[in-house]
Order: structure tokens, then C-alpha cells, then sequence
């Protein structure tokens, strides 16, 4: 098989439990792993946890615990948020594992060997938060502080002796590479930030870090430890064994298809990543994609702020499908969006209990109450059931092509059509107004049960439990799921067994 896919998300930083900002970035990635696999790929998903750094050794320090086993508690947390999400992540990478280690040297070495790093002296402004270096013109003053002007957080001097790795000669490389991959940054706006980054001229870039301990060692100098963000991006190689490139893992997935990461990171991604790797003589990934930030209110959320969304206090009130409906349905995919309870129980009354469950529920009860819980055998199809059900066949290349392009808004805009048309459908024929015509009865039945069955598959990338529940009236099971099924108009076969299904959404009730 020659399909494959391979996505990534961001690696979180352990430094306190985690927040809606990282299951958006998790839930979204999930959709685009789970579409892929029911399209016949064979996908890797990776997630995991950025464990080294100034940022997380302080966070350590705050708490008194030394930082490996800080990082072991709170990673854990992240660990079991992906299984909370029913994330389908192949590997679950952490950067102080044995194996990371081993990649971030490796790639250090050949560095070290192609003639990519010098050590010189660093001297500038830098964010622990952000763990990143900034140039004078993007600080500025904020009372007694100086901060970031991209981030706002807070920027302290640092004097030090430092390696550097020669970034300044990638500057001409990199924007060839963006010419001819002209899809590897999206969405498009945030590709022409960068691209005016890089042309306004990049300088080489301080990798390495003295005064302090936590992190992966500089192979030939013990006193130094890799910038995390060395350490970290490499972790899209460790996983699959670099530097091991001969491995089944390294040559069926790399190089990456998409990294899903939040905007914030775009320049470490969409810069850094690809330079260090161009200069090791490494395939960049296909595409970094830059998702917006969900917002708590109209701010971004912040510990200082105190206004942290928690997505397992979401989960809990809601359920978990509702939750990822919502942030793939009600944030414009690329920009910033946010969670309102009224936005999140409008979704879940009227699209999923209303519009799906409902649908389900009726279609299924109706069927048991007038034919039994049996598939029936259809007529030839007339004008309006050719009508629904070539919705799929000539939205089908423009599905997969949007799809392609990280467009989820397209998806979920055609579902929610496909839902409003299925139960129009249902309500115009009167099925219960066709007792004495049971051929045509039947065939209103079966055009429906096609239909539900297309939505439900659909719906899995979105809402995967909910729809395994539905598609479960046809006894499909999650391994069978196909993707390009949804073009054949015939294939539920008349006779088997139709299996009732209980309420999939409940209503919220305010009163
Ligand atoms: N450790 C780095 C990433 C290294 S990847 C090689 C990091 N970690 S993070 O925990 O701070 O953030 C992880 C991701 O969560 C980022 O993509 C970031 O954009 C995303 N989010 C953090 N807050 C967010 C929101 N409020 N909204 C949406 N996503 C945001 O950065």
C-alpha cells in the first residue's frame, strides 16, 4: 500500500496541567488522522510532551521537585488527556526519553560535522516562557518590564557563551524552498508573515545554553545544553527512530505531512525546523499548518489572567463528541475562536440531538414499528431519492480535496447540509403516508438507512464515539470503515439485521 500519512502534534510543555489551547490542537490533529485511516492511508499520529528547558526546570524548582519527576506527574496528565480526547495517536513521544536523546546527539553531530555551528558569545534579550530569543525591535516596555512584542510575556538579558547555528546561510535556501512548496505554510496569511520574516533577513541563531542544566547535553561540550527547541522539534524524527533512516518507520513516514501547531510556533516550525533539517541534509516535513488559538472570551487564556479553559470541566458538563464538534464546527479552522456555553448547547441541541440523533432514532423506530428491525429491499431510486443521495457522489472530489487542504470548515458545512436535507427528505416523502404502497415505502426506508450510514461515516473523524454507536445499526465496527463507501447508493444489503439505537445526544434544558 502505497498511501501513507503521517501527523504530528505540537509536543506540550509539562509546566502546569493542561488547557483547552493543547486539546484543540490534539482534537484537530485526531480529525485529520481518523479521515486519513478510513480513506485507506496508513497514518502515524504522534503526540507527546516537551519536557526540557529553562521554562520547565523553573516550573520544577517552584514546585520543589526535582524536574524529571515533575515532568513524569504532569506528563502523565497529558498522556491520559489524550485517551480522555479518544485521541487515535500511534506513539507517544517524551523528550527525556532514551530514544529522544539519542536522535537530538545525533542530529547535533552531523550539525557539528556539515560545519552548521560555531560557539561565540550570546548576548540579547530572551522569554523563558516562550523559550525564545528576541531582537530589540520586537521588545518593548511594560512598566518596570521589558516584553515581547509577538507574545507579551516577559523578556530577561542573557549574557553567555553560546554555540550558534549558522542560520543567516539558510536564508536563501529557505525562501526557495517556500517558492517551490508554495503549500508548505498554511494557512496563506500566516505564510507571508513568514516569508517577510525571512527576507527581511535572518541571523544566525544561538542553540545552545549554559546557565542552567535541564536539558540534553552538547555531545563535545558538557557544560552547554541544547536549545529545547532543537531538542524539541527533533522529537518528529525520534519517534520514528532517527537516526536509524533505514528503519520501516523512518522510510514509510518521514518526511512528515503535516505538523499541526498552534501560530504561536510558527516561526520554529516554519523556519528553524526546516533550515536545521536542510542543513543535515534532511527532507523538510510536506507542511506546517498554524492554527488560531481559542480564546477565553475575547483574551488568550493565561495562568496570570486566570482564565484557563478546562477541557476536562468541558467533557465532564457535555460530553466529549460535543466538545470536539464544537471546536471543529464553531472555530473558523486557521483563526482564532471561542467556547460559549450557549454556542456549545446550541450545537448539541439543534445539529447533533436535533438534527442527527434524532434522525437516527426515527428512521430506526420507524423501520422497527412498519417492516422490522431488517434492512428492506429498495425499488429502482426516483428523482428525489437520486437527488439526496447524489449529493455525495458530486461533492466527493471537493470533499477529499479540501480535506487535503486542512479546509475542515468545508467538511463540516457539507455534513451539516447533508443533515438538514436527510431529515428534509424524511419528512417530505411521509414514509407513515405510504402504508399501502410498501414497495415505495421500503425504498424511502432504504434511501434514508443510506443516508444515515453516509453521515455517521463522515461524522467518525468528528464525533468518533457517537458515530460508532449509529453506524453500529448497521453492525459496521470501526475497522471497517471506508471512507469511499460513501459513493456507493447500494450498500447496506436488503435482509440483514438492523440493530436499534439508543439516544445519542441528550438536550440541554435551561430553564
Ligand atoms: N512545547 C512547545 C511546542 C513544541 S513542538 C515541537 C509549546 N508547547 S505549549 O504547550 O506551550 O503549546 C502547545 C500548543 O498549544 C501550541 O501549538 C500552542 O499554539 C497551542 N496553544 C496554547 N494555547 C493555545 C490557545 N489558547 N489556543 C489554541 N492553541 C493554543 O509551544
Amino acid at each position: 500500500m502505497n498511501k501513507k500519512f503521517y501527523i504530528t502534534t505540537p509536543i506540550y510543555y509539562p509546566s502546569a496541567k493542561p488547557h483547552m489551547g493543547h486539546a484543540y490542537s490534539s482534537i484537530v490533529s485526531d480529525f485529520f488522522a481518523r479521515l486519513k485511516k478510513i480513506q485507506g492511508f496508513e497514518v502515524f499520529f504522534l503526540t507527546g510532551t516537551d519536557e526540557h528547558g529553562q521554562k520547565i526546570q523553573r516550573a520544577a524548582e517552584n514546585k520543589k521537585k526535582d524536574p524529571l519527576k515533575f515532568c513524569d506527574e504532569i506528563s502523565a496528565t497529558f498522556k491520559d488527556l489524550s485517551k480522555i480526547l479518544n485521541l487515535s495517536n500511534n506513539d507517544f513521544i517524551r523528550t527525556t526519553e532514551v530514544r529522544h536523546k539519542k536522535s537530538v546527539e545525533n542530529l547535533w553531530k552531523v550539525l557539528e560535522k556539515k560545519k552548521e555551528i560555531y560557539l561565540s558569545k550570546y548576548s540579547g534579550w530572551y522569554s523563558v516562557s516562550d523559550e525564545a530569543f528576541y531582537s530589540e525591535d520586537e521588545i518593548e516596555d511594560d512598566g518596570d518590564l521589558k516584553i515581547s512584542k509577538l507574545s507579551g510575556s516577559k523578556v530577561e538579558w542573557v549574557e553567555e557563551e553560546s554555540y550558534f547555528f549558522k542560520l543567516s546561510k539558510w536564508q536563501e535556501p529557505l525562501l526557495s524552498f517556500y517558492d517551490e512548496n508554495p503549500d508548505f505554510i498554511l494557512p496563506k496569511t500566516r505564510k507571508n508573515e513568514v516569508v517577510s520574516f525571512v527576507r527581511a533577513g535572518l541571523k544566525d541563531l544561538s542553540i545552545s545554553r549554559k546557565s542552567f542544566t535541564w536539558g540534553i547535553k552538547v555531545p563535545s561540550n558538557n557544560e552547554h545544553v541544547i536549545y529545547v527547541w532543537l531538542d524539541a522539534l527533533t522529537n518528529y524524527i525520534s519517534a520514528l527512530n532517527y537516526p536509524d533512516q533505514n528503519n520501516d518507520l523512518y522510510k514509510k513516514f518521514w518526511p512528515a505531512d503535516v505538523h499541526i501547531i498552534g501560530k504561536d510556533i510558527l516561526r520554529f516550525h516554519a523556519i528553524y525546523w526546516p533550515a536545521f533539517l536542510l542543513a543535515a541534509d534532511i527532507k523538510p516535513p510536506k507542511r506546517v499548518y498554524g492554527h488560531g488559538w481559542i480564546l477565553s472570551g475575547d483574551e488568550k487564556m493565561s495562568k496570570s489572567k486566570g482564565n484557563i479553559l478546562d477541557p476536562l470541566e468541558i467533557i465532564e458538563k457535555y460530553g466529549l463528541d460535543p466538545l470536539r464538534y464544537y471546536l471543529l464546527k464553531e472555530v473558523s479552522f486557521g483563526n482564532d475562536g471561542n467556547i460559549s456555553n450557549e454556542k456549545l448547547e446550541s450545537c448539541i441541541n439543534s445539529d447533533l440531538a436535533n438534527n442527527y440523533g434524532n434522525l437516527c432514532q426515527r428512521v430506526v423506530s420507524f423501520c422497527e414499528k412498519n417492516i422490522g428491525l431488517k434492512v428492506p429491499t429498495s425499488e429502482e431510486f426516483n428523482e428525489d431519492d437520486l437527488k439526496i443521495l447524489k449529493n455525495y457522489q458530486n461533492n466527493f472530489e471537493d470533499l477529499i480535496t479540501n480535506i487535503d487542504n486542512q479546509n475542515i470548515n468545508f467538511y463540516l458545512n457539507f455534513i451539516v447540509d447533508q443533515l438538514f436535507k436527510a431529515n428534509k427528505y424524511f419528512n417530505d416523502q411521509e414514509p407513515w403516508k405510504r402504508k399501502d404502497d410498501k414497495k415505495r415505502l421500503n425504498t424511502i426506508v432504504y434511501v434514508s438507512l443510506e443516508i444515515i450510514r453516509k453521515i455517521s461515516i463522515l461524522l467518525y473523524p468528528i464525533i468518533p464515539e457517537s458515530s460508532l454507536k449509529a453506524l453500529n445499526i448497521f453492525n459496521i465496527k470501526e475497522i471497517d470503515i471506508d471512507f469511499s463507501t460513501i459513493l456507493n447508493n447500494n450498500y447496506l444489503s436488503p435482509g440483514s439485521n438492523i440493530n436499534k439505537i439508543d439516544i445519542l445526544f441528550n438536550k440541554i434544558k435551561n430553564d
